[in-house]
């Protein structure tokens, strides 16, 4: 019988998760199949419990779900998603144990390394203090990299950079307002835009123009939707080196499917089927 893998979100109708993991499996020829679901936050405790009794491989979480499953208490965050503060994949462990982890930051971390990407005392600038900063900055924290966050809501950046500064980890981080960024950049080695700017249907903002970039930086757009952003145009117009975010879905999506199944898929795959699907 098949067995049966999903995403639940609200709204989850676009969700390009369902093509990137049904093409991974059928390459493995594994009798899976994994579908996108939309419960209501107030469902969530049910539709988790109902999924493990039904015998569901695994989940995946997005908004708005991602943090409320940190508040159900018959999920055992691992430690990194505790710190995150938000969970987008369950395992369902053989003990009727049901483990929630966090695969958003190991996404950015796997992106970055495969632009050759020195992770450990980077000059890294986060763009953005909301969920997916969160997940970036906590990782890449534990990873060593120098960190500046810088939000349009100054607070928001000075207390992610308090908490991540309160967990110990071997980076370095602060945080501050968006007025610094030009000169921030000046000595940057990265710039990794986590903010809504550039995302459909606001394709003609960015965080920085090509004026306030160089040649030495890599910039990081994890907006996917369009392909290429602004940012990602202004970055190449200034000679520095881009990653898409694609690369960071795709990355997730691989961690969770690992975590899983234990087996490895293919992400050139699980990338070209997400590259065709935003292009149609
Ligand atoms: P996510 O969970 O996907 O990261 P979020 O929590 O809504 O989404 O965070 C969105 C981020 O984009 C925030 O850092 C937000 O800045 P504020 O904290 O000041 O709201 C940032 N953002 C959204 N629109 C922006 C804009 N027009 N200019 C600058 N930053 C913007």
């Amino acid at each position: 019988m098949k067995q049966v893998f999903g995403v639940f979100g609200d709204p989850v109708g676009h969700s390009l998760s369902p093509a990137m993991h049904n093409a991974a499996f059928s390459a493995l020829g594994m009798d899976c199949i994994y579908h996108a679901f939309r419960v209501r936050p107030e469902k969530l405790e049910k539709a988790i419990l109902g999924a493990e009794a039904m015998g569901f491989g695994g989940l995946n979480l997005t908004v708005p779900l991602k943090e409320k499953a940190l508040k159900l208490d018959f999920i055992k965050p691992d430690p990194l998603a505790k710190r995150i503060g938000a969970v987008n994949t369950i395992v369902f462990g053989k003990d009727g144990e049901i483990q929630g982890y966090n695969t958003d930051g190991l996404g950015a971390r796997q992106a970055l390394l495969d632009a050759s990407v020195e992770i450990m005392g980077s000059r890294m600038v986060i763009a953005g203090a909301g969920g997916a900063a969160r997940a970036v900055a906590f990782q890449l924290a534990a990873d060593g990299a120098d960190i500046t966050v810088i939000n349009r809501t100054e607070e928001r950046a000075v207390e992610l950079a308090k908490e991540i500064s309160a967990a110990a980890l071997p980076g370095k981080i602060r945080g501050t307002g968006l007025s610094g960024l030009k000169d921030l950049l000046r000595d940057a080695d990265v710039l990794i835009n986590t903010t809504t700017l550039g995302m459909y249907p606001n394709t003609d903002t960015a965080i920085a123009t090509a004026e306030e970039l160089h040649s030495g930086l890599t910039i990081f757009d994890i907006v996917y939707n369009p392909l290429e952003t602004r940012l990602l145009r202004e970055a190449k117009a200034a000679g520095a080196k881009t990653i898409s975010g694609v690369l960071m879905l795709v990355y997730q999506g691989a961690e969770a499917f690992r975590l899983w199944t234990g087996v490895e898929p293919s992400v050139e795959l699980m990338k070209k089927t997400v590259l065709e699907a935003l292009q149609v």
